[in-house]
């Protein structure tokens, strides 16, 4: 059974596998999720390079997104079989490509196909079916409407849910205004826990800080953080010790820029592109002295490299 006390969210453009392999030098334990990843990319697109990860990953979710339940069964068992641990289902995203697509958080309005999709999936795979889910959509914010999507999608086979604590708006509101502008509401989700205590609940939104964390601990299952992991990534060196207990762990931030920077090598040999690889590290230094040098120096060193990375080591060098 895997182990969510924390995990890493899912987060469009930004969760790749450089991202994620990143994360990994910094938390062993935290459960790492993938972009949402549609069935028709999937099947359609190029499912090799769409389920490519690194062995170091793991745990490790993918995120589907869609609304056919055979498509999203098919796309699991694709994912089961390149080895991913979990099956995680964004019923979240209030974009309108993908509300046009009548998937993401529009399904909220739907629950009976949500459960549908959820049975189907978990009848083709052995490995968990999670759904990543909001408190409610629209004038469907009450307690009740919550209470009976859970209810009714938790008796199809999943039993595990990640609710970012606040509702999506869908007109009006563009997706990032839909993560800051509805309000938190951390209660709500206390409560399904409190009224499912079978259910894992995982609760999300708003969370920067590791005594925040904790302290949610007393009330769910687990965390899940996107922005303050990527935007301060070293915020995480704390969560295998604080929240995993485990206390093998002595990362520096230097240390983590060195074993990067091994990857980044190896991976520029195989053609990827230095921007898509450093964009990730912005964040390392946030809130350090030294740390607006820092960002100047790898904004500079993108363009001027041309994939030569032998510039890191100079910065790694007048950083520490
Ligand atoms: C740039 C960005 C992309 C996101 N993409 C996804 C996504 O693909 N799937 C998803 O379920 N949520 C996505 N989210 C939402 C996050 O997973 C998370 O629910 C939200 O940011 C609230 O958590 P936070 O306050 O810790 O950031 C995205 C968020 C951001 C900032």
């Amino acid at each position: 059974m895997l182990d969510r006390r924390f995990s890493i969210a899912p987060m469009m453009d930004h969760t790749d596998k450089h991202f994620r392999y990143f994360m990994r030098l910094l938390t062993k334990h935290s459960v790492l999720y993938t972009e949402m990843i549609t069935t028709g990319a999937l099947i359609h697109g190029n499912s090799k390079q769409f389920l490519d990860f690194n062995p170091n990953e793991h745990p490790l979710a993918i995120q589907l997104g869609g609304n056919n339940p055979n498509d999203l069964a098919h796309c699991a068992r694709m994912a089961e079989n390149e080895g991913y641990d979990e099956i995680n289902l964004n019923i979240g995203c209030p974009s309108d490509r993908v509300q046009n697509g009548k998937f993401g958080v529009s399904l909220m309005a739907n629950k009976n196909l949500v459960a549908e999709c959820v049975s189907k999936i978990s009848a083709n795979v052995k490995i968990p079916v999670t759904v990543k889910t909001r408190i409610g959509i629209d004038d469907n914010d009450s307690y009740e409407f919550l209470m009976e999507f859970i209810e009714t999608v938790s008796n199809s086979g999943c039993d595990t849910f990640i609710i970012h604590a606040r509702k999506a708006i869908l007109e009006g509101l563009s997706p990032k205004e839909n993560r800051n502008i509805p309000p938190l509401n951390y209660e709500r989700v206390h409560k399904i826990k409190r009224n499912f205590p079978r259910l894992n609940v995982i609760i999300n939104g708003g969370f920067t800080e590791i005594k925040q964390i904790k302290a949610q601990l007393a009330h769910v299952d687990g965390v899940m953080v996107g922005r303050a992991a990527y935007q301060n990534p070293f915020m995480l060196v704390e969560i295998d010790n604080l929240i995993f207990n485990d206390m093998e762990s002595s990362i520096t931030r230097r240390s983590v820029l060195e074993k990067y920077k091994i990857y980044m090598e190896e991976q520029i040999k195989h053609g990827v592109n230095l921007k898509n690889l450093i964009r990730h590290v912005v964040g390392l230094y946030k809130g350090q002295p030294g740390s607006r040098k820092y960002r100047q120096m790898l904004s500079c060193a993108i363009p001027e490299n041309k994939n030569n990375i032998q510039f890191l080591e100079e910065i790694i060098e007048s950083i520490s």
